[in-house]
């Protein structure tokens, strides 16, 4: 494995998280993150999602946010959804080399959008699960 594109819907909350986490765990491979919608291309992460990453040590403050291409499913070894829309666009764009994150660690589950939650508490929910996932999946 030499590359990981992580997919989200925005790529402002949840898969800049994943790729900033993963960076750390794995600084050898190479690794982005984008998403399947176009509505917050160019903004940097959600602050929420900025403030856990760096209460982690890891900073995601410089991200851009991007929509996927075609070129990205033949770029990337390893493509990882955050949740089951994600997996389901990107298998309709034709991706066979995708799987979910929670896949690695949460029986499956979604990594939930935290794109409307009110407080900071749910970050700190989707922080973990995703560092869980990730520390296994490198295991
Ligand atoms: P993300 O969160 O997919 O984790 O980046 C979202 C960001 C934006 C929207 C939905 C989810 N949105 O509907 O604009």
């Amino acid at each position: 494995m030499k590359s990981i594109l992580f997919v989200c819907l925005g790529n402002i909350c949840r898969s800049p998280l994943a790729e900033g986490i993963a960076k750390k765990l794995a600084p050898q491979l190479q690794i982005e993150s984008c998403g399947t919608g176009s509505w917050h291309v160019g903004e940097s992460p959600c602050l929420n999602s900025v403030k856990i990453a760096s209460l982690h040590g890891v900073d995601i403050s410089n991200h851009k946010a991007r929509q996927i291409t075609n070129e990205d499913l033949k770029n990337f070894d390893y493509i990882i959804a955050l949740d089951e829309s994600n997996l389901n666009d990107l298998k309709d764009m034709g991706a066979t080399n995708v799987t979910k994150l929670g896949s690695y660690g949460f029986e499956n589950k979604d990594v939930p959008d935290p794109y409307f939650f009110s407080g900071f508490e749910g970050f700190e929910k989707v922080y973990e699960m995703i560092e869980i996932c990730l520390k296994n999946l490198f295991k």
